[in-house]
């Protein structure tokens, strides 16, 4: 690895503003110097989060948002609202956004150049289920999500990370093995030139294998992030690999 690392927490629906809160100050404690942390707390707790976080290094951003910047759209969120409160980073094609909640790639790809546009940095996920993966697709699903994201309207490529998320690997305690894994960042790169980062079932266990590939430029942590330690684990695996 030889960019910063990047290793992000994403918390997911999880979390009361309490507990969001004694989070973020152990996340901020345990953060080892050399490594860009980030965390994704829910829409509700961000403003919050960013204040317990304010004067350290780490990154706070959203899981999701909506492409418009205004207007009637019920529920929705919009870039400009995550900046107004602090936000630095916005995930986009999260399996769970595209399998359990059933984003198009279209909206997917809008999301991701509105992010863009809006000056945050954008985590676009990409991934294969199980049947992709066993028929042998990995590459092709994988280039197919690619293509949601313009690079022709990207043209600051410092605000643009890939999260390679097998979706087999997330929230099951499966992970891809490093050399699976690494297989794919390596594709990933030869067609985009960014940070690709790693998601699915990253523990501390398994973490300093992960991120000592090559391509693996750091982590993107469903579980594992709730905990401080392990978190911070994860962490100092990606600072010494
Ligand atoms: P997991 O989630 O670490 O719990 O597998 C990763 C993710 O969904 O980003």
């Amino acid at each position: 690895m030889s960019r910063t690392p990047f290793v992000v927490g994403n918390w997911k629906m999880n979390m009361t503003k309490r507990s969001a809160l004694d989070l973020a100050d152990g996340i901020s404690r345990g953060a080892p110097k050399g490594v860009q942390v980030g965390v994704a707390p829910p829409f509700v707790y961000i403003d919050a989060v960013v204040g317990e976080l304010a004067g350290t290094a780490v990154a706070v951003g959203a899981q999701d948002c909506y492409f418009e910047k205004s207007g009637a759209f019920t529920g929705e969120v919009s870039v400009e609202m995550l900046k107004d409160v602090g936000a630095s980073f916005c995930l986009t094609g999260h399996s769970e956004r595209r399998h359990v909640l059933h984003e198009s790639p279209d909206l997917i790809g809008r999301k991701a150049h509105a992010v863009y546009d809006g000056g945050l940095t954008v985590i676009h996920c990409v991934g294969e289920k199980l049947d992709e993966r066993d028929a042998g697709q990995t590459l092709t699903v994988v280039e197919n999500q690619l293509d949601e994201l313009d690079p022709k309207r990207i043209d600051d490529p410092n605000r643009l990370v890939i999260a390679y998320e097998p979706v087999w690997a997330i929230g099951t305690g499966r992970t891809a093995t490093p050399e699976f894994a690494e297989e794919a960042h390596g594709f990933i790169k030869s067609l985009l030139d960014r940070p690709v980062i790693y998601g699915g079932s990253v523990k501390p266990e398994n973490a300093g294998d992960l991120l000592s590939q090559p391509s693996i430029d750091g982590a993107l942590v469903g579980g594992a992030s709730l905990e401080p330690d392990s978190f911070a684990a994860i962490c100092s695996a990606a600072s010494t690999s």
